[in-house]
């Protein structure tokens, strides 16, 4: 579709990829193509097999990720999609502390005896190549979700894939802008598109890269006999919102950091969870490998469960609902779902940072927090 955008930096790759060919009157931008079947001899055929306003974003996400790829109707679609690939009695290794949804996933298939499942501490290296032997798939979400700890992805993946064993990250609160698996050797890489792509918490969509023209083909399959497609005034919209995604992301990031860094020492908070603290204990592995920390951090609050929800209430700006990747702060008790892993805080709440001005957002979760004490 576009030029080469070989040898561009990231930041500049999210603004050119997925564009229309240059030509007279052309448009800059791919429009919203409403068609639910197409003219023979070409490559897309009926409107489940392909689009061409998915190919401008799948070819956008595919110059970010490094690996050709499929757009799903959802984070949670295209994560099902990779785990339909493996056959019945397969052993999957995942991380402890992942997302409810995979987690949820991951039980009911093992409920119905498609798949075994080892859950790890992804931070724990020594951990997780021991209960590699067996796996057909190690599921590694990195940074977790809500927990934020890292895996050593350089030195996991490679191990896996000398097992011969297939590797999926969940690159979701990392983006392409902070690591790229492919090119660690990982197998697929999966995003939520809804959370940091598309960046305006107004849609909903995943995606699956990968650099296997074989697992392509499977998936690609998966996607078009399965039906979970996305809209494509979904992609249009995904695509737009990625355009600005460096420069969220950034801002994003540096009010993460200075949250972080002021909350350490709230007197409402019990413990910070972000990797870009030098404390934090999964910072020395971040540093060996990220280009930055992510805007995702996570803190325990004094006085339990009911303190925690306090503070999620007493906020005026940050508002208290789920999900992340949106330009809005968002917060919430991860355990007000009956899902979340026993593993996890009663009192974590996690803060999803957006681009608000950094004293404006102290301002209102300083309040908040000296609210939920009282
Ligand atoms: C890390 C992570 N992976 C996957 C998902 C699922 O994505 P979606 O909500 O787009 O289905 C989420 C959603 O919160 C998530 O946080």
């Amino acid at each position: 579709m576009s030029e080469s955008l070989d040898g561009l930096h990231p930041d500049t790759q999210v603004v050119a990829a997925g564009r229309p060919p240059r030509t007279a009157d052309g448009n800059l931008n791919p429009s919203i193509s409403l068609s639910s079947t197409n003219h023979p001899g070409g490559p897309i055929g009926y409107g489940r097999f392909g689009n061409e306003t998915w190919s401008a974003l799948e070819s956008a996400i595919e110059a970010l990720e490094h690996g050709k790829t499929l757009l799903f109707p959802s984070g949670m679609a295209a994560i099902n999609a990779i785990f339909d690939l493996l056959p019945i009695g397969s052993v999957v290794t995942a991380s402890r502390n992942g997302y409810t949804g995979v987690m949820n996933v991951l039980a009911s298939r093992e409920r119905n005896g498609q798949l075994e499942v080892r859950y790890v501490d992804v931070s724990n290296t020594a951990e997780v190549l021991a209960a590699l032997p067996g796996t057909s798939l190690l599921w590694i979400e990195s940074p977790t979700n809500p927990a934020l700890e890292v895996a050593d992805l350089p030195t996991i993946i490679p191990a896996a894939k000398n097992l011969g064993i297939g590797v999926a990250i969940d690159n979701t609160f990392a983006t392409p802008l902070l690591q790229q698996p492919l090119d660690m050797g990982a197998d697929f890489v999966m995003q939520s598109v809804t959370k940091y792509l598309s960046g305006h918490s107004d849609i909903l969509m995943g995606s699956v890269s990968t650099k296997d023209a074989g697992l392509f083909n499977r998936l690609s399959d998966i996607r078009k006999f399965g039906g979970a497609i996305p809209g494509p005034f979904e992609a249009w919209l995904a695509l737009r919102g990625l355009r600005t995604l460096a420069l969220r992301f950034e801002r994003a990031q540096a009010n993460a950091m200075e949250l972080a860094i002021r909350l350490q020492s709230h007197p409402a908070v019990e413990r910070v969870r972000y990797p870009g603290l030098p404390t934090d204990p999964h910072h020395a592995t971040a540093i060996k490998f990220m280009a930055g920390f992510g805007a995702v951090l996570a803190i325990d609050v004094k006085g339990g469960a009911a303190a925690a929800d306090k503070a999620c209430e007493s906020s005026k700006l940050v508002t208290y609902a789920t999900s992340l990747g949106g330009v809005e702060s968002l917060w919430e008790r991860r355990h007000r779902w009956g899902s979340e892993s026993p593993t996890i805080p009663v009192n974590l709440v996690r803060i999803a940072v957006g681009i608000e001005n950094i004293e404006d957002l102290w301002r209102d979760i300083d309040q908040a927090l000296r609210v939920s004490q009282e």
